[in-house]
């Protein structure tokens, strides 16, 4: 199936904006476009204005375009499964929770303020026709250490952005799960108060 033909817009209990309806995560990437700096820029940017505690703003980010070394050493420190199709993003973000700044202090809610900081990327990203997939499937220490990161920012996700690919051009069983119906539990499940 064609990148142009994949529908996996959210079948919706209750409306919701459109970016939200229709962003997901793909595992066909174009191997052939570079990134477009634009809208990479535009995404960092959102998340550079998400909320968070106090305004602490705990999250750094690296950024490898494919092709470069960075992009090669984050590759080798995936797990295989997602070496089967990350790679051929145009590039790999390094999500990194800053746990406490220089001065030992400590921000009890950097994984909480970013993840909503990638999210608010992602969301960004999809807007603007780009793809995100995040991962934790990889070796957080390796990366850590070869980018020479202190303690205190913990490395904590992979990001695959890009522009979409073919799902035809993707190994079996991924390119089942590329097609597969995406599912949720119901909202009523997940609010467990309802007063
Ligand atoms: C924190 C996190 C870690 C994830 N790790 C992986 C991963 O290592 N490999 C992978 O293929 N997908 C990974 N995913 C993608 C999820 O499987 C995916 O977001 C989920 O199935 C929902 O699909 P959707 O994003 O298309 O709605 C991860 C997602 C998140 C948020």
């Amino acid at each position: 199936m064609g990148a142009a033909t994949l529908d996996r817009t959210a079948s919706t209990q209750s409306p919701v904006l459109e970016v939200l309806a229709e962003r997901w995560s793909p595992r066909a990437y174009c191997d052939q476009t570079p990134i477009d700096e634009q809208k990479l820029a535009s995404a960092l940017e959102a998340a550079r204005w998400s909320p968070s505690a106090y305004n602490n703003q705990p999250w750094r980010f690296l950024v490898a375009r494919r092709g470069t070394e960075a992009h090669a050493v984050i590759v080798e420190s995936m797990a295989e499964f997602n070496q089967q199709w990350a790679p051929q993003a145009g590039v790999i973000i390094v999500a990194i929770a800053e746990l406490e700044n220089e001065d030992g202090r400590q921000f009890a809610t950097a994984h909480y303020d970013l993840g909503q900081a990638v999210a608010h990327l992602s969301v960004q990203a999809h807007h603007d026709g780009l793809f995100v997939h995040q991962m934790t499937g990889f070796d957080a220490a390796a990366v850590q250490s070869h980018f020479d990161l202190p303690e205190r920012l913990q490395v904590v996700s992979l990001l695959a952005v890009g522009d979409q690919g073919d799902a035809a051009t993707l190994p079996e069983p991924i390119r089942e799960r590329e097609t597969a119906p995406r599912e949720r539990r119901p909202v009523a499940d997940t609010v467990l108060v309802d007063a």
